[in-house]
């Protein structure tokens, strides 16, 4: 049974179909539910053309339903995967704004301990590093709660805000995988980030002071 430890600052996960919160200094994370369905769906349709572009989906796919079922469906496949402790998904909050989302997909425990980081902003809400603050968040989440040894993101070499997020986060880079997700239909090379615990573990202050406490530069 998937039992993370219970810390300061977090809600307790003690047992399957718990919320879990995380709380930073300006962003909230929570796993979306069904009451979140109207304001998801004004940023999805407002933010259409903003989003597709950099979005898994296969060639002549249709966009994916974005009506009330679909959402309720999503969210409670996402409760799943928190309950078989194989994925974490978070909606992300600016008070009581919902403004995008971010979260960690396949995780692999045994010899791998590994999860993979995506997410996504509000264009309207772009530029104020919620993005960055929403991951060490989750960094954090993923390090000291679910004790995963490594996070990775990979991102299209031309999407440069997303590298600027990485950037911004000190993530090292690993290379380019050759067509390595199929995105808005295409084959697409990726660059690969990655921070192992070790690396959390050494700049945990930093990110801390950066990016968490009331001090923050942003
Ligand atoms: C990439 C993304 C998640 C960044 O989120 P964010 O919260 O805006 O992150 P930041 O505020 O740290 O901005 C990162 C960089 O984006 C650029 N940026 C800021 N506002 C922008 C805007 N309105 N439009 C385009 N780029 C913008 C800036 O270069 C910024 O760097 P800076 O803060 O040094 O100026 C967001 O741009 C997004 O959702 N893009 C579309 C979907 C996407 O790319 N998802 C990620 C796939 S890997």
């Amino acid at each position: 049974m998937f039992r993370p430890v219970a810390r300061g600052g977090m809600a307790e996960l003690t047992a399957p179909g718990v919320s879990t919160e995380l709380t930073g200094r300006r962003v909230r994370l929570r796993p979306l539910r069904e009451e979140d369905f109207e304001a998801w769906q004004e940023v999805r349709t407002r933010c259409r053309d903003w989003l597709l572009p950099w979005e898994p989906r296969p060639a002549s796919a249709p966009y994916p339903p974005e009506d009330r079922q679909s959402f309720a469906t999503r969210c409670a496949m996402r409760e799943r995967e928190r309950q078989l402790g194989t994925g974490f998904a978070f909606g992300i909050f600016a008070g009581p704004r919902f403004v995008g989302e971010v979260n960690l997909s396949s995780v692999q425990r045994g010899p791998f301990q590994n999860a993979y980081v995506g997410y996504w902003m509000d264009q309207m809400q772009a530029g104020r590093s919620y993005v960055p603050e929403a991951c060490v968040l989750l960094f954090r989440f993923a390090f000291e709660d679910l004790g995963l040894h490594r996070l990775q993101i990979s991102i299209i070499p031309r999407n440069r805000p997303s590298r600027r997020v990485a950037q911004k986060l000190w993530l090292r880079g690993e290379g380019i995988a050759l067509r390595y997700l199929e995105i808005d239909g295409k084959w697409e090379d990726h660059v690969r980030y990655a921070i192992t615990s070790e690396e959390w573990t050494e700049r945990r202050e930093r990110y801390q002071r950066q990016w968490l406490s009331e001090q923050s530069a942003f």
